[in-house]
């Protein structure tokens, strides 16, 4: 049984369980409320909760029994509290809407920074569109877990949560965000199919500035954890993210179209990348991460889509990666369009048996293209990079006929073959319209000139 293809506008999703219409990317964002399709909110234009009933519109409205006491404290400090909008944490409830009521009402607020909080306790939520512009900074605190709803048809657009058009918002508490994605794995095509349809991503941040998402957990997406597109100035710290090695496209954190991206102090161990920075980003700086098991640290894919943007200025450095297919890398498309990829720093990076520590791939996922890739990569430095390989190719510099790679550094690099059950413990270096240079150690050999 398959996900089946997007069509442009709508698609018919058959999952043997629900058959319901896809929005397809572009058409204007709406929420449905889990449950019960006949709720369309637009929570931009919202400006009050949608049912009086359930949620508090003023300081001493007690809706939840259980949470009188904090329904005050609650409003009295800016605190808006997903149980005084009727959120129950019994791990069962679907508390979308008291989600996207606490959302408004914290988004609304005039008042001053506001903060969402999510107590202690497990809440199942489906899809919810958080949108601004909101009033004033938002702090989303979550000491609790939150659980994402299983069933398929529950979700019309490519994420679970999606943070959108919002100045200034924080993540934080050290709750965990729990993607439920084991249910959906298996009808997972697009390693196969390029027109199948995405699971969502557990977490998408569009057009969201001046962020930062600090202390907490991310487990088993559907799709990407994290999502990070159009967006500026976003701070991501002492966050980890977990899913199996075997889990399709459960990439740490995509990132896409962002300029001024900071990652650190964060675990990922995943089925995809660690970290794949799309097109558009610039100036990214990530640091002191731990990548594995996973696919990398990864720039690109890019070359994919037409008009994609540049990419520049990506520094990643002080990182470990640890049973990982892949550690520096780069991949493009062959037979892309043109787009450049320039200034790169891979710095200061442990490898512990990685199958590619270093790679540059300009036919990625593309191996047969008689098409040569035209993104053009220059400037591109891996600096300090040691430990050891489980691949007879440690480095790897397999760059374009059309625009071959120009500017690349390898310096100190110093990696040992570490496989006990291999009898070929050489190590070697492949490269192919690679223009570099080379200072320090080199193990293994690089290419010859
Ligand atoms: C909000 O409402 C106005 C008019 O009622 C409409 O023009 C606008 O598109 C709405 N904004 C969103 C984001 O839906
Ligand atoms: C909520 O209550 C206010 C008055 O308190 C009323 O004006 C509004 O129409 C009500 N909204 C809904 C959706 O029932
Ligand atoms: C509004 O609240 C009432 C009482 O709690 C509940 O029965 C009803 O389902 C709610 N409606 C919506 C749309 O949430
Ligand atoms: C709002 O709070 C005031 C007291 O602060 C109370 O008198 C009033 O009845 C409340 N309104 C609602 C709709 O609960
Ligand atoms: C905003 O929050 C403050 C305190 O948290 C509260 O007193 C006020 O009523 C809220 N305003 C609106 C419009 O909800
Ligand atoms: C984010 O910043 C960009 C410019 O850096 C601006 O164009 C955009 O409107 C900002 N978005 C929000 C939601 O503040
Ligand atoms: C980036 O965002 C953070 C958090 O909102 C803020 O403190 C900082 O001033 C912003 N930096 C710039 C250059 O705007
Ligand atoms: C991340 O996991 C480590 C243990 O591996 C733990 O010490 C740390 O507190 C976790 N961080 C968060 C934000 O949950
Ligand atoms: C490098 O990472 C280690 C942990 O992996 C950390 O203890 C150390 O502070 C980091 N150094 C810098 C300069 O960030
Ligand atoms: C290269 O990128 C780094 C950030 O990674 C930035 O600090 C530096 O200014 C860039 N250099 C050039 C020449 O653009
Ligand atoms: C490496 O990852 C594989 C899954 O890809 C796992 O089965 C194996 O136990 C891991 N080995 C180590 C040493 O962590
Ligand atoms: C061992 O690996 C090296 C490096 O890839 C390769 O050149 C060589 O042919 C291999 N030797 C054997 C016996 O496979």
């Amino acid at each position: 049984m398959a996900i089946l293809g997007r069509r442009d506008v709508k698609t018919v999703l058959v999952l043997g369980i629900a058959t319901l219409f896809w929005v397809a990317e572009g058409a204007p964002y709406r929420q449905f409320c889990s449950g019960d399709r006949r709720d369309l909110v637009e929570i931009s234009n919202a400006t009050e909760p949608i049912n009086n009933s359930t949620a508090a519109v003023n300081g001493t409205a007690t809706v939840n029994n259980g949470n009188a006491g904090n329904a005050n404290t609650v409003n009295n400090n800016g605190v808006f509290d997903v149980t005084t909008y009727g959120a129950k944490a019994d791990d069962k409830t679907i508390n979308t809407m008291a989600f996207m009521k606490t959302w408004v009402a914290a988004c609304k607020n005039s008042t001053g920074t506001a903060k969402v909080f999510v107590p202690e306790g497990t809440f199942v939520t489906g899809p919810v569109v958080f949108q601004g512009p909101c009033l004033n900074p938002v702090i989303f605190e979550v000491k609790g877990t939150i659980k994402a709803t299983t069933d398929p048809s529950d979700y019309a657009e490519d994420s679970w949560f999606l943070f959108q058009i919002i100045d200034g918002l924080t993540i934080t508490g050290g709750g965990i965000f729990d993607g439920q994605g084991e249910s959906m794995w298996k009808y997972n095509t697009c390693k196969n199919e390029h027109t199948c349809v995405k699971p969502p991503s557990s977490i998408k941040f569009q057009r969201v500035n001046n962020s930062i998402i600090d202390g907490i957990t991310s487990l088993n997406s559907k799709y990407f954890h994290f999502h990070i597109t159009d967006s500026s100035n976003y701070t991501v710290v002492n966050v980890n993210i977990t899913a199996p090695a075997n889990s399709p496209n459960t990439d740490g954190m995509h990132i896409s179209d962002t300029s001024d991206i900071k990652v650190s102090d964060t675990k990922i161990g995943t089925g995809d990348d660690c970290i794949s920075i799309g097109q558009g980003v610039t100036n990214a700086y990530i640091s002191n991460v731990f990548c594995g098991p996973g696919h990398g640290l990864s720039v690109g894919s890019l070359g994919k889509y037409p008009n994609e943007k540049d990419v520049h200025g990506i520094f990643v450095t002080n990182c470990t990666l640890s049973n990982t297919t892949n550690g520096a890398r780069i991949k493009t498309y062959a037979a892309s369009p043109p787009s450049k990829a320039s200034n790169i720093t891979y710095q200061d990076i442990i490898m512990e048996s990685v199958k590619n520590p270093i790679i540059i791939d300009q036919k990625y996922s593309s191996r047969s293209s008689p098409e040569p890739s035209k993104v053009e990569l220059s400037d591109v430095h891996f600096k300090n990079i040691k430990g050891t390989t489980i691949s007879n190719v440690a480095v790897t510099l397999s760059c374009s006929s059309s625009v071959p790679c120009k500017g690349v550094e390898l310096l100190d690099i110093n990696l040992a073959f570490h496989d006990p059950q291999s009898q070929n413990s050489t190590i070697a270096s492949q490269c192919l319209n690679a223009e570099f240079t080379t200072g320090g150690a080199q193990n293994p050999p690089p290419c010859p000139k």
